[in-house]
């Protein structure tokens, strides 16, 4: 199921045809407030009410032409405006090839400084990490940028095998690492393919960056899933390093186990939720359907009549 999905994530003629049918607009509604903007800083607000920060991500990826990713850079400079003027905690999240990385990485390196110096106010800017393709390009990009750019964060996925070597690489810039399990497809060369696997593996990647963080390193740690094992696992070994909670945060999409986001910001823990908006989320919603066989029956329930 999970490659299935994977593939039609992938697929030009599906991405085509299919947001076209009003059910898979319906059912992509549970996990996305809206297409602009303004729906997520209304989501947003409802959120920092229960006392949870958002990140704003607008959906797109792999754009061909410096004038589409000016565009992008243009729409989160306005974005970041109406974060600080909302007074939110908010802060954004890219994707490199949103922003150029095919085609002009210095042209992406100069869109990304912009918005990280107009979000100094409000916080971080996180690149996303995308297929493995990309994982090299993104880890030298943020190397390259992080010293003179302090306030930018990246995602790491502990589903490559990679990833304890690219987190030691990166220690000494004394990072903001969102770690997350990996949303592609990546051939077991270089991926761990069972759940347990991947999941023993953020598990030892977590505990490294507690590690670094019990030492002194100034890492923002930020756990990037829904996997309350997981979560209470970290959490005990945290605990068990004399870590407070302000020494790690859980960061969750919008739609996804809303219920234990409140849960555990009410119970004292930093929460932030990803929300994203926009037109072109065929691909984005492919992996979140992907993620679990439950979210299918959902999007299938939503061709039954009213
Ligand atoms: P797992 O998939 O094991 O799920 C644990 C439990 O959470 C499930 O049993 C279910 O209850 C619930 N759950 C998980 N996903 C769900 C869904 N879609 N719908 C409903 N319930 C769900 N990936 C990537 O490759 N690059 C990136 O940049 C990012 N960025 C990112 C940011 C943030 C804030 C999050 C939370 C996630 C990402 N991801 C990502 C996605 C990530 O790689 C992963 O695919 C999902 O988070 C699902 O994995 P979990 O860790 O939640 O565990």
């Amino acid at each position: 199921m999970r490659r299935l999905f994977l593939w039609m994530a992938r697929n030009r003629w599906l991405e085509r045809n299919l947001p076209r049918l009003p059910f898979t607009r319906r059912a992509v509604a549970r996990f996305m407030p809206g297409d602009d903007a303004d729906s997520a800083l209304n989501a947003a607000a409802d959120l920092q009410r229960a006392g949870i920060p958002a990140i704003f991500t607008r959906l797109g990826e792999n754009l061909t032409s410096a004038e589409e990713a000016a565009e992008v850079a243009e729409h989160y400079a306005n974005l970041e405006e109406k974060i600080a003027a909302a007074q939110h905690h908010g802060e954004i999240s890219v994707k490199l090839t949103q922003l150029g990385l095919d085609f002009d990485e210095d042209l992406t390196a100069a869109h990304v400084g912009r918005l990280a110096s107009r979000a100094a106010r409000n916080g971080t800017v996180w690149l996303d990490m995308e297929g493995s393709a990309y994982t090299e390009r993104t880890i030298a990009f943020y190397e390259r940028l992080k010293p003179t750019n302090p306030n930018i964060g990246i995602c790491l996925q502990s589903y490559l095998r990679r990833t304890a070597d690219d987190l030691q690489r990166l220690l000494p810039l004394e990072p903001a690492v969102r770690l997350v399990k990996g949303a592609y497809s990546e051939s077991p060369s270089i991926a761990f393919h069972t759940r347990a696997d991947v999941d023993a593996n953020y598990l030892a990647l977590a505990v490294l960056m507690l590690a670094a963080r019990r030492t002194g390193i100034n890492i923002r740690i930020g756990l990037g899933t829904h996997d309350l094992r997981l979560i209470e696992q970290i959490v005990g070994h945290a605990t068990s390093l004399g870590l407070p909670r302000s020494a790690y945060e859980v960061q969750m999409l919008f739609g996804v186990r809303a219920d234990e986001q409140r849960r555990l910001a009410r119970g004292g823990f930093a929460v932030r939720v990803l929300i994203s908006y926009g037109s072109a989320w065929y691909a984005w919603y492919m992996r979140r359907l992907a993620e679990r066989p439950a979210n299918v029956l959902f999007a299938l329930r939503q061709l039954l009549p009213g």
